[in-house]
Parts: structure tokens; sequence; C-alpha cells
């Protein structure tokens, strides 16, 4: 439904500066630059001002005031986002979660922890692990995004593919309507059958139901014992084949990720160059892939056994020489790489960010596929990521395309890949959200029922329609 925003005018300003007091409050266009945009394309768009609330019933008192006036309100993390989740597409209020930044309990009798939304993953992450617990999902922006902005699109990462998502650690959560009311999602149970499970329906919502102002979070203990390994491979066809020849020999990583040639190029460089920290692979001729594939658990022999596994069903692939890292600091690098993909590819040409994911078994063809269909639009792209959980990055590089094909041809392209998704049984997103970015695209994956009762979920809770507008559907 068309709404017709109300644009913030001097006297709402006003009413926003008492509730957020003066420090709270951002109206000069060069600090609201940075609330702007995210991680996303080029992608910016300004909002009439930027409130920074520091409790629950602040952020009650901004939606109330925003519901009664039907302004645009848009929830923001760190800003690391991949769909523009995050982006004022109707200007409005930007609400900053940055200072609901408290770790408020860690419940060590219950493996839980209670936190707010705007504490850093890896801050998060850390800190658990000095008690041996674990906060499993570990997006490769985990140093700088924040949970809350993890449950908005439901992050993964790299240990998803043994742990789960974002999604399978959240037990309960206070949220704030965008009527202001207060409410707590469930209750910090580990099981619960009581009526229609609004917490997970608040986790990948992408900020359109409600703002997230405390969350409850199920931990595990810490895994003492990895095993990490780098697999080169001749084509990446044959490097997806072995993932799931892997699983089906029984052995379940946590860490099963696909890098083609051109990723691992880019991001060597990236890392020397850029980051001064580098990081030397071995790239022989005839190398057209790479798995990394990581193996945790409590029993170094029962990992030595599970690698001496991976390694007998390699056999059956054309593969050049496995490197076992060894120490700390081998692991570390090869992490790295894996890490800085993303930043790399987008340092050396603007790119679109694809998220797709298909079943494990039909990655082989999913991978031909998208470089056909590169080839047939002409664009570049680097493929990359969890493939375990069949979820590939596809970044399409910009490079010399005019601005006008990047706009038009490559979308179209970009549909072409999708729809190719959709027919092997997939979807456009595992953990970037659909955003803007994903948009225009949604009908290919998901019906015209399935939208309708996604549209009534969203009047339920949101009947003005203020909350993060013109994002998802
Ligand atoms: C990654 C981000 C792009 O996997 O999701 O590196
Ligand atoms: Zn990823």
């Amino acid at each position: 439904m068309p709404v017709s925003y109300t644009t913030v005018g001097e006297n709402l300003l006003m009413q926003f500066q008492q509730i957020v007091g003066k420090a709270n409050i951002i109206v000069d266009e060069e600090h609201k630059y940075q609330y702007s945009h995210d991680e996303t394309e080029d992608y910016s768009f300004m909002p009439d001002v930027v409130l920074k609330p520091g409790s629950a019933e602040e952020v009650s008192a901004i939606l109330k005031l925003c519901n009664e006036h039907v302004i645009p309100v848009t929830p923001r993390g760190g800003g690391t986002g991949l769909s523009g989740g995050a982006l004022p597409v109707q200007k409005g209020v930007v609400v900053s979660m940055e200072r609901f930044n408290r770790i408020l309990e860690i419940d060590e009798l219950n493996l839980q922890a209670t936190v707010e939304p705007g504490v850093i993953t890896q801050v998060f992450q850390d800190t658990v692990k000095e008690k041996g617990l674990f906060y499993p999902p570990d997006p490769s922006s985990r140093g700088s995004c924040f949970l809350g902005g993890n449950l908005g699109e439901n992050a993964g990462g790299p240990k998803a593919v043994k742990y789960g998502v974002t999604r399978d650690y959240v037990l309960n959560l206070q949220v704030v309507l965008p009527t202001g009311e207060i409410i707590w999602t469930a209750a910090n149970v580990l099981k619960n059958s009581t009526g229609y499970n609004l917490t997970q329906l608040m986790i990948g919502s992408e900020g359109t139901l409600g703002i997230i102002t405390k969350i409850v979070f199920k931990l595990r203990s810490y895994p003492t014992q990895d095993v990490t390994l780098l697999v080169p491979f001749s084509t990446s066809e044959e490097a997806c084949r072995a993932i799931s020849a892997i699983y089906m020999a029984g052995v379940t990583p946590s860490g099963m990720e696909f890098m083609e040639r051109e990723a691992i190029i880019k991001t060597q460089e990236y890392l020397a160059t850029v980051l001064n920290k580098k990081v030397n692979i071995d790239l022989p001729e005839g190398i057209n892939a790479h798995l990394l594939i990581e193996l945790d658990g409590n029993d170094q022999e029962v990992l030595m056994k599970e690698a001496e596994t991976i390694m007998n069903v390699l056999e059956q692939f054309e593969t050049g020489e496995v490197l076992f890292a060894d120490t700390v600091e081998q692991k570390e690098a090869l992490w790295r790489i894996r890490r800085n993909v993303s930043p790399a590819v987008n340092y050396y040409s603007l790119t679109k960010s694809e998220d797709v994911v298909v079943p494990r078994g039909n990655l082989p063809k999913l991978v031909t596929a998208i470089k056909s269909i590169g080839k047939q639009y002409g664009f570049n792209s680097v493929v990359y990521g969890h493939a375990g959980d069949g979820n590939l990055h596809i970044n399409i590089m910009k490079e010399a395309l005019s601005d006008a094909y990047w706009h038009k041809e490559v979308n179209e392209g970009i549909g072409e890949i999708f729809k190719e998704v959709v027919r092997l049984g997939g979807t456009l997103s595992g953990e970037h959200g659909i955003g803007i970015a994903k948009r225009p695209y949604m009908s290919l994956a998901v019906s015209e029922v399935n939208l309708r009762l996604m549209r009534g979920i969203k009047a339920a809770f949101d009947p003005n329609g203020i909350l993060n507008p013109d994002k998802i559907f």
C-alpha cells in the first residue's frame, strides 16, 4: 500500500530531542551521511534525522510519535549489510542502535546470555569464549556488525554449516512494536510450544516488524580442538561435487567454504597491498577452486580420523596438494583470506553481491550456470561462500561496464541467475536478506499467496507502514 509520509519538521525535531537528549540527535548533513549507506553497492539515502536512543522506553517514545505522524523509521545496526536493509529509502528517522552496546548477563548455569542489540558480534563471541562458551554465528563482518543486525537478516557465516544460523541461537526477544508497545516474544526456555513463534518471526524480518531492544541467546560449550585444511581442485564443479561426497561419507565439518581461483588472487593482493597482512597460497596452473574445510570437537584423534576419511573421499576427485594448517597462525591466515574476499573484491570494483542458496547437491550445476550467464551478459563474477550449506556468494563486477548497462542488462542477467537458482530448488538469499537490493526479484522465488501472507503479518505489526518501508516486498 502506498503510504504518504510526513517530513520531519522543526516541531518534531524538538520532540525527538526531548526523548533522546541533544547529544543523541544528528541533523547536520555531514554526520547524517554516514548513516545514509551500508556495504551495499553504492546506495545512499539521506534521512531527515538520526536518533540514538539509549533505552527501550526511548525507542518506544520515538515509535509512538512516528506512528502518530506517519514518519518512516529505519532501524540500523553496524551498517555492514549487503542488501540495503538499513537504508532510509523514504527518508524520515534512522534509529541507530549503537548505544545498546551492553552484554547484560552471561548465565553459565543455563548456557544463556542476555545482550543488547548494539553489541558487536565478535565482542560477544570473545566475551563468552573467556568463560569457555561458544556463540557460533560468525558473519565475515563480525568485527563491526551488530548482533541486532545479525537477527534482522538472520546472518550465518562459515560455522552455520555445523552449528546453524543466528535464528538457531535466539530464545527470547524484547521488542518495541511500531505502536510503541514493548513486548517479550517468548520465555528463556529451550522448548516452547506455546502459540505462534513470535521470536522466529522477528528474526530475518529485516527491521520491518519491530525494533529489538534485548536478545536472549542460548550458547554452547567451546570446542577445544580443530583441524583446518585447504584443498585445491581442478574446477569449481569438481570442488562442489566433493562437498556432497564428504557429507555422504558421514563427516560433518564445522566449516566447508568454497573459493574460486579469482577470489584467492584478489584477496591475496588486497591483504598484501592494502591491509599489509600478506598471506601466501600456492596457486599452480590448473587449480581453479579451493575448499577450506574445518573440523572441530574435543578429541584430536577423532578429528584426525575424520580428516583421513576426507582424504580418502578426495582420492576420487581431481585435487592438488592438500594443505594442512599446522599452527594457529596458519589457520588464521587461511581464514583471513576467506573472510576478506568480500572487502577485497569490492576494493577492486563496484560489485553487486548475491547470496543464493540451493540444495548442496545442485552446486555443480549452479556454478556452471553462473559462469555461462556471465559470459552471455558480458560480466565477470567472483564466486565464493558457504558451499557446505549450498550457499554461494556471487560478486558481479562492474569494472568497465557503463552505468546504463550495469543497471539494466546486468540486472537482467542476475534475474537469469535467480531463475536458475529457483529451478535448482533454491532461493534468493541464504543470509544477507532481501532489503532493497533483491526486492525486485522476490516474485521469482516467493509465490503471490506467500507474499500476501507476509503482507498480512506486516500489517498486523505495523498498520501504518512506518517501520523500514520498501524492504523485502
Ligand atoms: C561472506 C559474507 C559476504 O561470507 O557473507 O564473506
Ligand atoms: Zn557469507
